[in-house]
């Protein structure tokens, strides 16, 4: 078999301990944990919250809004990065908190960003020239965590298409 040359990526998650964050990220948790409960998902019936804080501090969250044209819904990432940048387009996005409850309400689930949504994250990131931290709570109480969009998003349409 012919040897060709490889590009390879390395995709790495922390998964940390609840108590070891800060009160930072704590609170920024806590926050999507709220938001979720206020989502409109009557389709689906799986809601997730979404909470960000910028560069200067100021939190914002939001959560999933579906349709009943059900490719209309957006999801809570979305929605929340758009609004923040629609209102704050000088402020970078720091860190983004994803939080998402059981279809059957019968507790927590884990959620990571869809594809669509990492690609929304991947704008901003490249608009600000940052990484955004991402937070992933688990129902087991650990949180993942992604420094920045490349470890969930590798080969990205920005990183080939030079
Ligand atoms: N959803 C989100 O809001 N964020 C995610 O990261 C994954 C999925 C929403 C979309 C839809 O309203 C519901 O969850 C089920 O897919």
């Amino acid at each position: 078999m012919k040897e060709y040359q490889k590009i390879t990526h390395t995709n790495t998650l922390q998964v940390i301990p609840w108590n070891d964050l800060d009160d930072k990220r704590k609170d920024l948790i806590q926050l999507a944990t709220k938001a979720v409960d206020l989502a409109y998902a009557p389709y689906s019936n799986f809601r997730v919250g979404a909470a960000v804080v910028l560069e200067n501090g100021q939190t914002f969250w939001a959560n999933n809004q579906e349709n009943i044209c059900f490719p209309v819904g957006v999801c809570a990432e979305r929605l929340l990065l758009g609004y923040t940048h629609a209102n704050h387009p000088d402020l970078k996005p720091e860190i983004l908190a994803i939080v998402a409850k059981k279809a059957d309400n019968s507790g927590l689930a884990t959620v990571t960003p869809c594809g669509l949504c990492r690609q929304s994250i991947s704008e901003y990131e490249m608009k600000f020239k940052k990484p955004i931290e991402i937070l992933m709570y688990r129902p087991d109480g650990t949180v993942l965590q992604a420094h920045g969009i490349d470890a969930l998003l590798p080969f990205k349409f920005e990183d080939l298409n030079q």
